[in-house]
């Protein structure tokens, strides 16, 4: 007997005020299929799969579950016929535990919690799985690949008959995506679901999908079994260009002076656990040094000590030869720009307009700035230059940056912080959501930077992107760097293995 449920979009239109971010889109999702919604952002993805889940109202079309029209009203009538959503941005409750979360997913908390029979259930499950989270740990102190990690076995945890994924893996390292999504075609094959899986990652689709949908500005313009398509085709579908904007080549001159040097960092963690313990590196104008390592292993507080975020207890940071304070001052002065994870969250004022986000940098300076007064504008004005640099889609400069789609996000952070003047560029997952195109371009403007002179330390959990960019690479494991070498002398296998030796 199959559990798996098929799905089908007819006409679905869905309009926010004068904008029509869905037009008449209809697609076709087997049950028991791996199905890839593909598209460039801002294309109507993560609308179409919010229409299905009760999440938005359409203004027009049905959608049919099992092959029957269904009026969805909201998430959870989507979940009483067993559907299931993974967002794009995490929805767990950050100060409660892995287990907490799980139980509050199911949506039926009793008043008093047999938390044995509970624990039992859950450790059961966990047990089951080829991807695990500690229960007891709070969502607060988990890295960003665990987060969805725990998100994906929440779905898994209500017995889910059709899971929709919003872009799954786009924080997860390609060995991470492996596990996960081969566990979870597993149980397409067995016929216990049907999945619908965004992503913009080629590779992916590849492997695990059987059929895609393409979106373009709101109009399904494509659809197709995978082997029927080849990759060219399919990013012409995606982002109407067949072939990518490549790095430029890194200009081959000799790194300059040192620009960022960190010595002995001993920092902890959310949980007062060790999480830098003596680290040091050092990089010098005009190369990128990439910083290769599974998520959790310090990262993340190395960035936030060089963004001002986080005091280390111990070591010194240092910027041209100066001890660095990281704060909006002292970064003014080096010229040293933060780029970190989640830019939403953690870049950008959810509220503000676009063009105010992507004045934040500079509000106080002029032009923006006449005396007590901001000049709207040249705010404005600064802003369309870069919506227009930068392709963002967005309806208008003074819409919330909230409404935009995540890949629009990151590009409006990262244009603020690109076309900046840097010595010192400290950048975490640039490319986490990006379309293909845009990746592609925001991997050359890094290049561009690095070929004009800026010292850059990129940290990534993807090791291809390290191995293309950089000119050394370094890895870090439980807080110390256990690597380290120039680029031609750079062993995948070796890289490979220091990211995982404790
Ligand atoms: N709540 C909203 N209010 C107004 N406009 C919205 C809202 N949600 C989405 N939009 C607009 O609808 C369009 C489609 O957005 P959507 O989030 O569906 O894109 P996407 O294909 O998921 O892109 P990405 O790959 O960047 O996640 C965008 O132009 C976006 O700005
Ligand atoms: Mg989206």
């Amino acid at each position: 007997m199959s559990d798996a449920l098929s799905l089908e979009t007819v006409g679905l239109t869905k309009r926010f005020g004068a904008f029509t971010a869905l037009d008449a889109v209809s697609i076709k999702v087997r049950a028991g299929s791996l199905h890839a919604l593909l598209g460039e952002n801002g294309a109507g993805k993560s609308t179409l799969v919010k229409c299905v889940m009760g999440y938005y109202h359409a203004d027009d079309g049905d959608v049919l579950i099992g092959d029957r029209g269904q009026e969805i009203g909201s998430p959870r009538a989507a979940a009483a016929l067993g559907l299931g959503m993974v967002y794009q941005h995490f929805t767990l409750v950050p100060n409660m535990s892995v287990a907490e979360n799980l139980l509050l997913a199911s949506g039926k908390v009793p008043a008093v919690v047999d938390w044995k029979a509970e624990r039992a259930k859950m450790t059961r499950f966990m047990d089951s799985m080829p991807f695990r989270v500690p229960l007891d740990r709070p969502i607060s102190a988990l890295a960003i690949g665990e987060k969805q990690k725990v998100e994906i076995l929440k779905q898994l945890y209500l017995d889910r008959r059709l899971l929709i994924l919003d872009e799954p893996t786009s924080v997860l390292t390609p060995d991470e995506a492996d596990e996960v999504l081969g566990f979870l075609r597993g149980l397409v094959d067995q016929g216990r679901l049907t999945i619908v899986m965004i992503s913009h990652k080629l590779r992916e689709i590849y492997a695990y999908a059987e059929e895609v949908s393409v979106l373009r500005q709101g109009k399904l313009v494509g659809a197709g079994r995978t082997a029927d398509l080849a990759a060219p085709e399919l990013t012409r579908m995606m982002v109407g260009v067949e072939t990518l904007a490549q790095p430029a080549a890194r200009a081959p001159k000799p790194a300059g002076d040192v620009v960022l040097d960190a010595s002995g960092l001993v920092a902890a963690d959310d949980r007062g656990r060790r999480a830098l313990d003596g680290a040091s590196l050092a990089v010098r104008a005009g190369e990128i040094l990439g910083l290769a390592g599974v998520s959790g292993n310090g990262q993340r507080e190395l960035v936030e000590i060089l963004a001002g975020q986080r005091d280390p207890e111990a070591g010194a940071v240092k910027v041209h030869g100066e001890r660095y304070a990281a704060d909006r001052a002292a970064a003014r002065k080096h010229k040293v720009v933060c780029l970190p994870e989640e830019p939403l969250k953690n870049a950008s004022v959810p509220t503000m307009s676009v063009a105010e986000n992507l004045a934040l940098r500079r509000f106080d300076l002029a032009p923006m700035a006449r005396g007590p007064w901001l000049s709207d504008g040249a705010i404005r004005r600064a802003a369309e230059k870069l919506i227009g640099e930068y392709r963002i889609r967005t309806r208008s400069p003074a819409t919330p940056i909230a409404e935009l789609s995540g890949g629009n996000v990151q590009r409006t952070v990262l244009a603020r912080d690109l076309s900046e003047e840097i010595d010192l560029l400290v950048v975490a997952n640039p490319c986490f959501g990006l379309d293909v195109k845009a990746t592609a371009e925001i991997r050359a403007a890094l290049v561009a930077q690095r070929n004009k002179g800026a010292a850059i330390l990129l940290v990534s959990e993807d090791l291809d992107e390290i191995l293309e960019l950089s000119d050394r690479v370094a890895v870090i494991a439980s807080g110390k760097i256990a690597y380290e070498a120039p680029i031609a002398a750079a062993d995948r296998q070796e890289i490979g293995k220091r990211m995982v030796a404790h």
